[in-house]
């Protein structure tokens, strides 16, 4: 049965209790960990936290059973081919000497099978300059954008929800579009399996109007801070403030985990969104890639 939460028109449906004590959670012995249950991160740290809890994102997409994982001494990706989720470089920590061999190294993987290779960029990532490298590879810069970082403890009122709107803490999220591709089945097969991996690091929220679901997004416990991911409306219902409504449930529920910061990386249409509701830019984040453009989300 749905457990109400405090705040209002934000209803759990979770069926399991929800755990503080999580890899990279609140009371994790990171510096930034300890520092998040201390007190607030500086601007530093927070850009840190943007990029640490992107690659802890894909560190458990790459515990699904069919995706492929490299943990490098000098960089992490997954290699799921050409399906979901879609293959991912981060946390490049190569020398100004290695960085153009190992650049090298990771894509040639990818043009063995001839599927796409996205890299995140942020910075914690090295060389500074790794974006040439990548550059000179052939790889493109898809998406430069605003990482951005919020503290729980100082979340804003929050708007009154649309009408007709429910925001629902998921176990099983429902699928916004029909799965009809192999590619959207094994995202929805692999968001509920995330939600499920023990100790839990992920919760998925849902946007309803009047019983259909519009909106989604997710929670990534993981280098001390709440990420937020995958903020999506359906196009027909958005600018009604069915986006703020799913964020701010999102951060209320980080917060209730025992989390005091969150991040994320905006893109274009959603950082005034998020800037509403406490965030502030604090780094730059860039999402790069080499071939097809199917692999882009
Ligand atoms: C980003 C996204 C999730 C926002 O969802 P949304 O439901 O449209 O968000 P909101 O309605 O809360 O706010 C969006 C805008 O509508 C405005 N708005 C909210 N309620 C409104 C209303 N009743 N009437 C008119 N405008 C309204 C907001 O002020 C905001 O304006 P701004 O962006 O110019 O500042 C949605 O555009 C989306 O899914 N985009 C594609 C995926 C994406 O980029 N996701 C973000 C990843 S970081």
């Amino acid at each position: 049965m749905a457990a109400k939460s405090k705040d209002t028109n934000f209803r759990s449906r979770s069926r399991r209790p929800l755990a503080p004590a999580v890899p990279g959670g609140p009371t994790s012995r990171s510096p930034a960990a300890s520092k998040d249950a201390a007190g607030a991160l500086s601007d530093e740290e927070l850009a840190a936290a943007v990029e640490l809890n992107s690659a802890e994102w894909i560190r458990l997409k790459s515990r699904l059973p069919w995706v492929e994982f490299h943990d490098d001494d000098d960089a992490l990706w997954l290699f799921a081919g050409d399906t979901w989720p879609q293959n991912s470089v981060a946390l490049a920590r190569f020398t100004p000497a290695s960085a153009n061999r190992r650049v090298g190294e990771i894509l040639a993987h990818h043009q063995r099978s001839k599927v796409a290779c996205n890299w995140v960029v942020g910075p914690v990532s090295q060389p500074s300059d790794v974006g040439q490298h990548l550059r000179a590879h052939g790889f493109r810069c898809m998406i430069h954008c605003a990482g951005m970082g919020c503290d729980l403890d100082r979340l804003p009122q929050p708007p009154p929800a649309p009408k007709g709107v429910h925001v629902d803490l998921v176990d099983s999220p429902p699928a916004l579009q029909a799965l009809t591709t192999e590619r959207r089945r094994l995202r929805h097969e692999g968001r509920n399996a995330m939600a499920r991996m023990e100790p839990r690091q992920v919760w998925h929220l849902v946007a309803s109007l009047d019983g259909q679901p519009v909106g989604e997004t997710t929670v990534c416990l993981g280098a001390g801070v709440a990420g937020i991911y995958g903020v999506e409306v359906l196009e027909k219902f958005r600018r009604r403030g069915i986006g703020t409504a799913l964020v701010d449930a999102a951060l209320r529920h980080a917060r209730a985990l025992g989390h005091r910061t969150s991040v994320l990386a905006a893109t274009g249409m959603g950082q005034c969104v998020y800037a509403r509701l406490g965030f502030r830019e604090v780094c730059k984040m860039s999402f790069w890639k080499y071939g097809k453009m199917r692999q882009i989300t």
